[in-house]
């Protein structure tokens, strides 16, 4: 009887050694397989990390889309900024000079001489002058496409005349309307050769329809500028009236702060002869007055001052 209880204990024995090497195994496989899982889960509950992943790459996104958002809002204040932009800035630009220039106690003139102290908006004409030393001290070159013979002095403008007429010849372009400046401003020694040479060429009586005596020029105060278009191959004609570019600045110059300054209608008050191509710069809010009262400046300025 004791053998075979022998046996037994030594079956059960090895029975439980097995049956515990087997249970070993399991927890192996499982163990090797739970990790895998367990990474899944990890994975898959690590979404904390995935997220942080994702949130590292939005971060770096972010400083983009952080970026945007106010980009976003800018963009609201820069279409306040772009809309005006296109005629804003010049609104906001013009309010510091309109102010004096309104101030009813500003003569235009002194003796025939020109109030400098209207800035953009002086006035010069056969019967006002600035001194041949008067030179505008904001002087810059338009970056605006010229006509070869224009060049030094000639392609520059007052500051804000200048960044006027970029904006119009970029307003020109997106029209398709083809202009380049011929002449912008022009010192008072340069105006001397240059009236001297019309007048030996037509006669003083002739060449004063067309051209201004020394310090009789708008083109001195740096607010004026000559445009011209290849289809009239860039000359100072009156025909540019007839082209779609003349009529384009004729209908779209004030909305930059322009006017046509010497109109046919008024040739007898202004003296010249009509210029489709001597745009004056005044400013958006005084150009579209002009445009739309159609006067001549003379007396645009004058029912300002009353
Ligand atoms: N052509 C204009 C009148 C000027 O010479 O200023
Ligand atoms: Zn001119």
């Amino acid at each position: 009887m004791r053998k075979p209880s022998m046996l037994m204990v030594c079956c059960a024995l090895t029975l439980t050694l097995v049956g515990c090497n087997t249970s070993n195994q399991n927890e192996t496989e499982e163990a090797d397989t739970k990790p895998a899982e367990s990474k899944t889960e990890q994975r898959t509950e690590t979404p904390a990390d995935v997220p942080k992943n994702t949130e590292d790459e939005v971060v770096e996104e972010t400083p983009t889309a952080e970026a945007e958002p106010p980009a976003e809002d800018k963009p609201a204040e820069e279409e306040t900024a772009d809309e005006p932009e296109t005629e804003e800035a010049p609104v906001v630009e013009a309010q510091p000079e309109e102010e004096p220039a309104q101030t009813p106690s500003e003569p235009l003139e002194q003796n025939g001489m020109a109030n400098v102290k209207l800035d953009t908006l002086i006035l010069v004409n056969k019967q006002v002058a600035l001194s041949a030393d008067y030179k505008p001290s904001d002087l810059v070159t338009a970056n605006i496409d010229f006509v070869d013979t224009a060049t030094g002095e000639r392609k520059m403008l007052r500051k804000e005349a200048a960044q006027a007429i970029e904006k119009l010849m970029a307003g020109a372009k997106t029209a398709g309307i083809d202009l380049k400046g011929t002449s912008a401003f022009r010192s008072y020694e340069y105006q001397v050769q240059l009236f001297n040479n019309y007048v030996a060429k037509d006669g003083k009586e002739q060449a004063m329809k067309y051209s201004a005596p020394p310090g009789h020029s708008e083109h001195q105060t740096g607010l004026a500028i000559d445009v011209s278009s290849a289809s009239v191959g860039y000359q100072l004609t009156q025909s540019l009236e007839q082209t779609k570019e003349g009529k384009w600045l004729a209908d779209n110059a004030h909305t930059y702060g322009f006017i046509v300054r010497y109109q046919r209608a008024f040739e007898k008050e202004t003296g010249y002869m009509y210029e489709p191509w001597h745009l004056r710069y005044i400013g958006v809010e005084h150009a579209t007055n002009v445009h739309k009262t159609n006067v001549p400046y003379e007396r645009y300025l004058k029912q300002l001052m009353d």
